[in-house]
C-alpha cells in the first residue's frame, strides 16, 4: 500500500492508538475468540497507566496513512514484543511486515539477540511467515478468564 509512514510514537498517541486496540480486537481477533475473552482482552484499552508506559518505555511505532494511524507496534528492552496491531480495514496489505522490520532495526540497536512475542491464535501465522517458532504454549488468566497463549521467538543476527 502506498503513502504508509512508519513513526516513532508519542503520548500525543495515546487516545488514537488505544482505540485501535480496541477496534482491532473487536472486529478482527473476535473471529478466533470467545465473546468474554474479547470482553475481558478490549478492556485493555482503559489501563491508561500501561498505555503510557509502553509509550514511553517501549520502543512503540505507528504506521500512519496521512495522519491516520492504521497499525502499531512496541518492543520492550528485554526484547519482549508487545503490541501488533493493524486497523481491521487493512488488514493483509503488508503493514504488520513494516512495523515488525522497524522493531527488529531497534533490536539491532539494542543489540538484543532474540525477539520474544506472546502470540494471539490469530497472529500466529503472521509471525509464523516471519520465521517466529513456538517455543512453548501458556495458559494466562485475566479477570477470570482463560487464554491459551504460544510464546514464538526468532533470533536475530548480531551484528
Ligand atoms: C496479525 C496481524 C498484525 C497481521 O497484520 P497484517 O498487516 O495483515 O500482516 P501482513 O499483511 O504484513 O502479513 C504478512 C504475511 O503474513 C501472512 N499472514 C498474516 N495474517 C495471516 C493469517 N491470518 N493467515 C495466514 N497468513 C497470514 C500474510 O499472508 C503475509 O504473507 P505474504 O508476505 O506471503 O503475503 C493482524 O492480522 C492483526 O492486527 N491481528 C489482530 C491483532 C493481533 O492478534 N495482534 C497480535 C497480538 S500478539
Amino acid at each position: 500500500m502506498a503513502n504508509i509512514t512508519i513513526q516513532q510514537a508519542t503520548l500525543a498517541d495515546l487516545d488514537e492508538v488505544r482505540q485501535l486496540f480496541y477496534d482491532t480486537i473487536t472486529k478482527v481477533n473476535v473471529r478466533d475468540y470467545t465473546p468474554e475473552q474479547i470482553a475481558v482482552w478490549s478492556s485493555g484499552h482503559t489501563n491508561i497507566p500501561k498505555w503510557e508506559m509502553r509509550l514511553t518505555e517501549q520502543y512503540c511505532v505507528t504506521a500512519k496513512h496521512g495522519e491516520k494511524i492504521i497499525g502499531m507496534a512496541s518492543l520492550a528492552p528485554s526484547g519482549y514484543l508487545d503490541l501488533m496491531y493493524v486497523h481491521h480495514a487493512h488488514q493483509g496489505q503488508g503493514i504488520a511486515t513494516l512495523l515488525l522490520q522497524a522493531l527488529e532495526l531497534q533490536a539491532a540497536k539494542w543489540a538484543i539477540t532474540e525477539i520474544y512475542v506472546d502470540v494471539s491464535v490469530t497472529a500466529r501465522p503472521f509471525f509464523l511467515r516471519h520465521s517466529y517458532t513456538i517455543s512453548e504454549y501458556n495458559e494466562k488468566e485475566i479477570k477470570g478468564v482463560t487464554f491459551q497463549n504460544a510464546v514464538m521467538r526468532r533470533a536475530l543476527p548480531l551484528f
